[in-house]
């Protein structure tokens, strides 16, 4: 069948496809930019305008777009096996796949648990805590509860909502979720406390969080943090040791440590995974967005001997974690993970970083003199720069105004697609962007700010 062409592709988008997160109203009265290939760090549309992926398509892509080794491995894999169920059956790509997460995760976890999306690999870790607490019994049977951070973002499903934090994704469902006790954000630029800066977090976040820790530890099952970069809240990045202190609280209150790598992991914050930038192994941690390199949807909770032990018994003592999804281990997802970590040995990709990392450091000192940037922040590949209306008084641009938005279309114009979170202009490439790319990126948010804030 021929391919329509690009008038015929937007109606067609326009009169079916109900968007994520999208104003269809918005949406209708544009022209949307309809992606047909990709190459590296480009997406390319169905007119061979060339755009630079300044978000990784949406904080997926890893090696950069349709490389040759990762589409090799797929059409292997296809040519075997397409699916087969994890019920009653295993496959091989799946138990390959699994050993080799438990080789490069942070020790101490020890089994892999499938699933397809980020949000399900933390329903799935908030799940296990919970029933974990239940098998041990005693004094457990009453951790009922989860701490969760305000401005967290675990995505879209009724539990992952739950110890979800942005009222303004969160709150028309707050009827539909079980309550959480709520920690303060480590958002140190707009720290709740009144303080500034990374002394000021140390002093309250953690203080309330360990008082919450005293007053509620007992009833309390887990605790879920984004480890070191709170991102879709903003790229909110937590001062250093903010994660060490928070498995030490952990262990102290005797509360399960639920690391969301789902956004950070996979090379992200420089290391493999954020969680061992502080010598951190959670008890239960969730991956999903690079673990293909953003090929395919797949998902992963990870688990410690312990509280996959505490699941084993008599058939008849109803042990069983009883939780599954259709496409659970599915073989072209696993061969679509396995080619990335080989990718990862074989382009010594976290070696190459470090030059990416600070030349990336530089360009965000040098945004901070714009008139409209209050604030960025930055940890390895990840980077938010947050545009204020005052930059003394930090106050905010009102969001009817869709500074953000503004921004990433003019960014459009410099040969980029961005995607915002309100008024945080996002830099997340994909981790195998060149230097040269990477300058061709952070000249065009440049511009692309000067013009919408008018400097
Ligand atoms: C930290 C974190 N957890 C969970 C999710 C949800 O992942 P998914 O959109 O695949 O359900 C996201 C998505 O952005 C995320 O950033």
């Amino acid at each position: 069948m021929k391919t329509p062409d690009t008038h015929t592709l937007r109606d067609y988008d326009q009169k079916y496809v109900w968007h994520p997160f999208t104003q269809m109203r918005d949406w209708a009265a544009e022209e949307p930019i309809v992606i047909e290939r990709g190459e590296g760090s480009y997406l390319i549309d169905t007119d061979g305008n060339r755009y630079l992926d300044g978000v990784a398509s949406i904080w997926t892509n890893v090696h950069g777009h349709c490389r040759a080794e990762i589409n090799d491995a797929l059409k292997k894999q296809i040519d075997r096996l397409e699916h087969s169920t994890l019920l009653g059956l295993a496959n091989d790509q799946s138990a390959i796949l699994a050993k080799r997460l438990i080789e490069v995760a942070p020790p101490g976890l020890r089994k892999v648990f499938y699933s397809d999306n980020g949000s399900t690999a933390v329903e799935i870790a908030i799940k296990m805590a919970f029933q974990y607490q239940r098998l041990k019994g005693g004094n457990s049977t009453v951790k009922t509860k989860f701490i969760s951070f305000r401005n967290a973002y675990h995505g879209d499903t009724i539990g992952a909502v739950s110890v979800g934090g942005i009222d303004l994704f969160h709150g028309v469902f707050r009827p539909l979720l079980f309550p959480t006790i709520l920690a303060p954000s480590p958002y140190c630029y707009r720290c709740e406390s009144g303080g500034t800066g990374d002394d000021a977090c140390e002093r309250f976040c953690l203080k309330e969080l360990e008082r919450l820790m005293r007053t509620h530890g007992e009833e309390t099952a887990g605790l879920v943090i984004e480890p070191l970069v709170q991102c879709a809240g903003g790229m909110v990045v937590q001062p250093p040791g903010f994660v060490k202190k928070v498995r030490e609280l952990c262990d102290q209150y005797n509360i399960l440590m639920i690391a969301d790598e789902v956004a950070v992991g996979f090379g992200r914050t420089g290391s493999m995974f954020a969680c061992e930038r502080e010598g951190v192994t959670p008890d239960l941690m969730a991956l999903s967005k690079g673990l293909t390199a953003g090929y395919l949807p797949l998902a992963a909770t990870l688990a410690t001997q312990e509280i996959y032990d505490e699941f084993l018994g008599d058939y008849s003592e109803l042990k069983t974690f009883f939780h599954g999804h259709t496409f659970t281990g599915n073989p072209i997802a696993c061969a679509a993970a396995l080619a990335s970590l080989d990718l990862f040995e074989k382009d010594t990709l976290l070696e190459s970083l470090a030059p990416k990392i600070a030349f990336l450091e530089e360009r965000l000192l040098e945004l901070r003199h714009l008139a409209h940037v209050g604030n960025t922040r930055q940890l390895g590949m990840i980077a938010g720069i947050e545009l204020v209306l005052d930059k003394k008084t930090k106050t905010a641009y009102p969001w009817e105004q869709r500074l953000g938005v503004r921004v990433c279309n003019e960014a459009r114009k410099h040969g980029l697609f961005l995607r915002p979170l309100g008024n945080v202009i996002v830099v997340f490439p994909p981790l195998s962007i060149t230097m040269e790319e990477l300058e061709f990126l952070l000249q065009g948010i440049k511009e692309a700010i000067r013009a919408v804030t008018g400097e």
